[in-house]
């Protein structure tokens, strides 16, 4: 297990998956179109030591393909969730320790962070720098709970900040914080050992404590050190920590910003105002690429590794799920055994909010090939019936056709937090009907013929994965 962002990278250098770009780019809009345009291709992660105007390197695309996040797990690809699950069994709470070296520097006062981290301005109108992966962490002001979620940050000035809480547990603290009419005491930590990071994403159930699953994917615990001004903890090994207080019933305009689905949004949101800052002696600055492969991944990964086990419980007929487009979209295979089967599964996908497009197919639908499921779609959806449009179901704040509707919750009409997104969803029955499997039978080359050829096909076509 790598105990740190940088040990990470030492790894992904030895197994070639680093690629150093060693001319000086601007992080303004250069580093993350050279980011992105790196992620078109085989996709490794990418490091950029020369930055201008900045002592930091900048390190991106870390988890950008799933290989590496099995790399971050030391197992294969396909293994990732049910080796999150064996994990998963074994409780390993965090560890509070005196001393480590994100406390190598601590800055108290004259905080200016825009001089300090090469924050990244990614899209052509993103109205000026983001950290892209800040994970927030603070506690519910009623139980003392620790919460944390990754969360898009605008960084206004030397000490201002614009945090988008649209999720929670963070959002809740803040109204609790906020019906006291007190700050919100938080701390950013930026720059983490792989499954740390992949952990503040995990959809996790409310008050479960997102370092306990980052010490069990780590198999020990994470070691935590108390920050310099606020009652948190975080990781001992982080690269940059950022100190401060979110302002009670404060908003302001923040963004425009590129967002992972592919749009500007601009909203009124919470400021935060920064009071210390600690980091390494040599830190790095991790960005992520908006709308990239990797916010897919973590989207996607994410939300399976919680949710597929339950699913596939209630559903055992579930061969697979793949999730797209930010987890919005799934696929699931099944060996359907009645024909309500793939619309009960469609109605309880799309009860999830960010799901908002589900696909059913038979077993003899290879889901990791496009071209087989338009396939599938072209020649296998029969009736109206089997397509399931559903208005006015809740969604995500992120996805332009969504209506913003004011929510009978208490809360400023400005504020992202008191609206709920309402979008259509859409599900797709593209099963074969059961009373008429002959006429959909697939063509396909006899199981004694594939596996003659398979050696020919590892020789010459390494990619190619016989189905
Ligand atoms: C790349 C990425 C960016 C995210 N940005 C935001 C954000 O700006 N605001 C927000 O409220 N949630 C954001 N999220 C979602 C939260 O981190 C989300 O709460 C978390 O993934 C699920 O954890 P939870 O179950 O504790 O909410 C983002 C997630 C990912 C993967």
């Amino acid at each position: 297990m790598f105990k740190n962002l940088r040990d990470f990278l030492s790894y992904l250098e030895n197994a070639g998956d680093l690629q150093k770009i060693e001319e000086e780019l601007s992080p303004r809009h250069e580093i993350q179109a050279v980011m992105k345009y790196m992620d078109k291709g085989d996709g490794p992660a990418v490091l950029f030591p020369n930055v201008k105007g900045y002592q930091i390197p900048v390190v991106g695309n870390l988890l950008g393909r799933r290989r590496r996040l099995a790399m971050a797990f030391g197992v294969e690809e396909d293994q990732i969730v049910d080796e999150y699950y064996r994990r998963r069994q074994q409780v390993y709470q965090p560890k509070l320790v005196a001393d480590g070296p994100v406390k190598e520097v601590i800055i108290k006062s004259d905080i200016d962070i825009t001089k300090v981290i090469p924050a990244l301005t990614h899209h052509a109108k993103d109205i000026g720098p983001y950290f892209s992966t800040a994970v927030t962490i603070a506690k519910d002001p009623e139980t003392g709970v620790r919460g944390m979620g990754l969360h898009r940050v605008q960084i206004k000035d030397r000490n201002t900040l614009g945090l988008f809480l649209a999720t929670p547990p963070l959002s809740v603290f803040l109204k609790k914080a906020e019906e006291l009419n007190r700050p919100l005491d938080i701390a950013m930590v930026i720059g983490m050992d792989p499954l740390t990071f992949f952990s503040s994403v995990i959809w996790a159930p409310p008050g479960l404590d997102k370092f306990d699953i980052a010490g069990a994917l780590a198999q020990k615990p994470i070691e935590l050190v108390k920050c310099s001004t606020v009652d948190i903890e975080v990781p001992a090994q982080a690269e940059f920590v950022l100190e401060g207080r979110v302002l009670p019933n404060v908003r302001d305009t923040e963004g425009p910003f590129g967002e992972s689905s592919g749009y500007y949004f601009t909203y009124q949101n919470p400021v935060v105002k920064i009071q210390a800052m600690m980091h390494r002696k040599d830190p790095i600055y991790h960005a992520l690429c908006l709308f990239s492969q990797e916010d897919s991944i973590l989207m996607d990964v994410g939300w399976a590794v919680d949710n597929l086990r339950p699913l596939r419980e209630k559903f055992p007929n579930i061969k697979r799920i793949e999730f797209k487009e930010m987890g919005q979209l799934g696929v699931v295979q099944i060996d359907k055994k009645a024909e309500s089967e793939p619309k009960e599964i469609i109605e309880h996908l799309l009860s999830s909010i960010f799901i908002k497009q589900v696909m059913v197919v038979d077993c003899d639908v290879n889901i990791d090939d496009q071209n087989e499921l338009n396939w599938a779609l072209i020649s296998r959806l029969r009736s109206p019936q089997n397509l399931i449009i559903k208005p006015d179901m809740m969604g995500s704040a992120i996805d332009p056709s969504a209506v913003m509707e004011e929510s009978t919750a208490k809360g400023k009409l400005s504020d992202i937090n008191s609206h709920i997104a309402k979008v259509t969803k859409i599900g797709i029955d593209v099963t074969k009907p059961l009373n008429e499997l002959e006429k959909y039978e697939k063509v396909d080359i006899s199981a004694e013929v594939k596996a003659n050829i398979a050696p020919i096909i590892n020789k010459y076509c390494p990619n190619v994965k016989i189905f």
